[in-house]
């Protein structure tokens, strides 16, 4: 023992998560401004934690609850698939977020060895899920140079090419990192394409209120598609740990075999929690479409103060809470361009290279208060402005 050749290759050959180094850099760098962190800036509705808060002390929230979740969770989960998300014939297993449900899946439904696809730029947890769950076949397709849309002309040519076919193609619809959506038209060639090669599709719907500019999200149904919802950034609940896992009702044995895995990594998500999911659902879609709106403003102000790096270069915001910039050519390093922003100018971002795609940045814009989001993208615009006309001084 003591020696690191004795640790798991599966943990050791897994990417670091990118979130936990930055929480290093915001606290390394003297007074420094997070753009970084996918999060919201709202609470969870105050109707609903008053009522928690009556909660505590109920011998039921201290014990484990069912493993698939709490009945009249799933019960409101499935009414609000029906009513929002058209979802007819999915059946709902609570988890502990989205993240858990994802690892669900991966090992749910591939085995180590299998191939699986993602796009770029990659949403990094899943591609994390994948390589700790011994998925290290990741096959990575391209996003439209102009779009960032997956390449679905790529998609049809791998799922017929790779030998065994791909087991799982995977999409964030609107995307992580790249704030794009995917059009309901694309989704549904997407969702074909998998259903004609027999691969499963999985979708992560965890910004589905999070749409500017009129457009509407929409999810797609059918035996070889599973979608996964989130609490978190949406009713900014991101501490409760709470997500869902929609998955086809008359695929036989779904559900059983999802249940070995979640027996084995939360038994069952917080019970707390899972009351406060279903209170903020009473709120209704309404009470997060208006908090997503305030969001606009932020949005706005990050893309102007990303100008310097020339309108081309950001692309996104079209839903979620991220926008997508490309840095120059000549200072293509993200990672030295990230740790350089943020102990000179004080505002931390994503590098690119974690979502495999060197030389951008992923910047967010949903964890501040407008007149904060304000000072932060001020830093931004310094930062760039530098950057341009005197490179990474020091
Ligand atoms: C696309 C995507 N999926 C999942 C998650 C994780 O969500 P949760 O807090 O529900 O685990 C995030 C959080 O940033 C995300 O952006």
């Amino acid at each position: 023992m003591g020696s690191y050749g004795q640790l798991a290759r599966r943990a050791v050959e897994t990417d670091m998560p990118i979130m936990v180094q930055i929480q290093q850099l915001v606290r390394g760098a003297k007074n420094a401004v997070s753009l970084a962190q996918g999060v919201v800036h709202w609470q969870p509705p105050k109707e609903a934690l008053d009522k928690v808060k009556e909660l505590v002390w109920e011998p039921s929230i201290s014990r484990y609850g069912a493993d698939e979740g709490l009945p009249e969770l799933r019960e409101a989960l499935v009414q609000k698939l029906h009513r929002e998300n058209k979802l007819y014939k999915s059946s709902v297993m609570v988890t502990a977020g989205a993240n858990q449900a994802f690892v669900n899946l991966a090992l749910t439904l591939c085995d180590a060895g299998d191939s699986v696809v993602m796009f770029a730029p990659y949403y990094f947890n899943a591609y994390m899920s994948f390589q700790m769950t011994g998925v290290t076949n990741i096959l990575v397709g391209p996003g439209h140079p102009k779009t960032l849309h997956p390449d679905a002309d790529w998609l049809e040519k791998t799922l017929s090419e790779t030998k065994p076919t791909p087991k799982l193609v995977t999409v964030v619809n609107p995307g992580n990192p790249s704030g794009t959506y995917i059009p309901d038209s694309l989704l549904k060639r997407i969702s074909n394409l998998c259903r004609d090669a027999g691969s499963w599709l999985v979708v992560d719907n965890t910004y589905e209120y999070f749409m500017y500019d009129d457009l509407k999200h929409t999810c797609v149904e059918g035996n070889h598609i599973v979608n996964i919802f989130s609490f978190s950034k949406a009713y900014g609940m991101m501490g409760w740990r709470v997500g869902y896992i929609a998955y086809p009702s008359e695929v036989e044995g779904f559900g059983t075999q999802l249940l070995k895995v979640q027996d084995n990594i939360p038994i069952c998500a917080s019970i707390i929690s899972q009351h406060l999911a279903l209170y903020s659902l009473e709120m209704g879609p309404e009470w997060v479409i208006e908090r997503v709106k305030g969001l606009v403003k932020n949005r706005d102000i990050v893309i102007e103060a990303l100008s310097p790096l020339g309108d081309s270069a950001v692309k996104g915001g079209e839903g979620a809470i991220y926008l997508w910039a490309k840095l120059p050519d000549k200072y293509a390093d993200d990672d030295k361009f990230v740790h350089w922003l943020a102990h000179r100018h004080g505002v931390v971002v994503i590098p690119g290279s974690a979502c495999g795609c060197p030389g951008n940045v992923r910047i967010s814009f949903g964890g501040l208060v407008e007149d904060d989001c304000k000072a932060a993208a001020e830093r931004l615009r310094r930062g760039l402005e530098e950057l341009i006309r005197d490179g990474l001084v020091e």
